[in-house]
């Protein structure tokens, strides 16, 4: 037959969709599964965000404001940088892919660790861009020197994940400066900080602050997470005007969508209702760390929404325990488990079943 489509697609994982709560329920007899696999939180929409969506929807009919200009505005204020740096786009990762899109072409170099965002090997595939993974430390967190040295002319980009999905490992400052200094100019390093929020360490950066001003770094953020809004897929990034102005050619037209935009500009004045779900998200991801360390398990500390497990071969095992149980957690066979903190109750449900899978 006729080849269609690209080759080399072949050689990447088809999404495999998650396990729904309401399908392992009914197959367990029970009246509600726990799913905490995704790294979302818990609590529901931010307080204001149904009724910005709902009263947006009048205006369905029309394609949002492809500048975006009124949640750019607010996020450069919020954030104080200028808006000609800001990118709002589907998520951050589709920002990511449009960094990797901006810079890269067919045989160019993206380097990042290995193990993290499992959505990093497939955005450089799609752009026809090589993956260049650096094993993560003993540890479980970034070997910022092999990532350094792992550089060669032919790299464009460098992704550091801070804290890092799927270990919850950060970096800090005096480590990312070394490293900064180390990356040639030409070199873009996107500092992903998805999970920005629920960093505590005093030594981890906030990127935006400390890097922002650097000429080759980009910094992405999002609001599916601690601001509640997975669902309707918004993040941004800031970077340098020109950078900036790259990613805007080749973003999707109109993909931040009216509702998306809404949604951000009503969730960006709920700054106090975030923190205090941050708080909770936080005590109970230290909560849970002591808890499964008690059961015997190395996990490392997490400056994120969600634990890791280093579980290696017994992983998938490990999850397949706790799904018996009601609770979804996300397995990498040979590798580990992540676990996304959920609500006390749910946390509960969770160590009960560790405790059990474990045993
Ligand atoms: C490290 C990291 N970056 C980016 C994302 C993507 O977030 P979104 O596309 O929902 O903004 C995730 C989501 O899990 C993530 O873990």
């Amino acid at each position: 037959m006729t080849r269609l489509t690209r080759a080399d697609l072949d050689a990447l994982p088809s999404y495999v969709p998650g396990r729904s709560v309401a399908d392992l329920a009914r197959e367990l007899g029970i009246a509600e599964a726990i799913k905490l696999a995704s790294n979302e939180v818990p609590f529901g929409p931010l307080p204001g965000v149904v009724e910005a969506v709902a009263a947006s929807m009048l205006g369905s009919h029309r394609y949002p404001d492809m500048g975006v200009v009124e949640l750019r505005d607010k996020l450069a204020d919020r954030y104080a940088v200028a808006a000609d740096r800001v990118v709002t786009g589907c998520g951050s990762v589709a920002l990511a892919e449009h960094l990797i899109r901006a810079t890269s072409l067919p045989g160019d170099e993206v380097v990042y660790a290995w193990r993290s965002f499992e959505a990093y090997p497939i955005i450089t595939a799609t752009a026809g861009a090589t993956s260049v993974r650096v094993p993560n430390t003993a540890a479980h967190g970034h070997d910022l020197p092999a990532i350094a040295a792992a550089i060669t002319d032919r790299t464009r980009v460098v992704i550091v994940c801070n804290p890092n999905n799927p270990t919850g490992t950060s970096v800090g400052r005096a480590e990312l400066d070394r490293f900064l200094d180390d990356v040639p100019s030409d070199v873009l390093v996107v500092l992903d900080e998805a999970y920005r929020e629920f960093v505590t360490d005093e030594q981890v950066p906030d990127a935006l602050t400390t890097y922002g001003d650097r000429p080759n770094v980009a910094v992405l953020r999002t609001l599916s997470k601690a601001w509640g809004l997975a669902g309707l897929r918004i993040g941004f990034l800031v970077a340098q005007p020109e950078v900036a102005a790259a990613v805007r050619k080749v973003v999707t037209p109109f993909s931040t969508s009216l509702v998306a935009q809404a949604a951000a500009i009503a969730a960006l004045d709920q700054e106090d209702e975030v923190r205090r779900r941050c708080a909770l998200v936080i005590a109970e991801r230290d909560r849970v760390t002591e808890a499964v360390r008690k059961l015997g398990v190395d996990v490392p500390t997490s400056q994120a929404n969600f634990v890791w497990l280093p579980l290696t071969d017994r992983a998938a095992a490990f999850a397949a325990a706790c799904e018996q149980r009601g609770v979804i957690v996300r397995a990498f066979q040979g590798d580990g488990v992540r676990v996304t903190i959920g609500t006390p109750e749910e946390n509960d449900a969770f160590l009960s079943a560790a405790e059990v899978a474990l045993a």
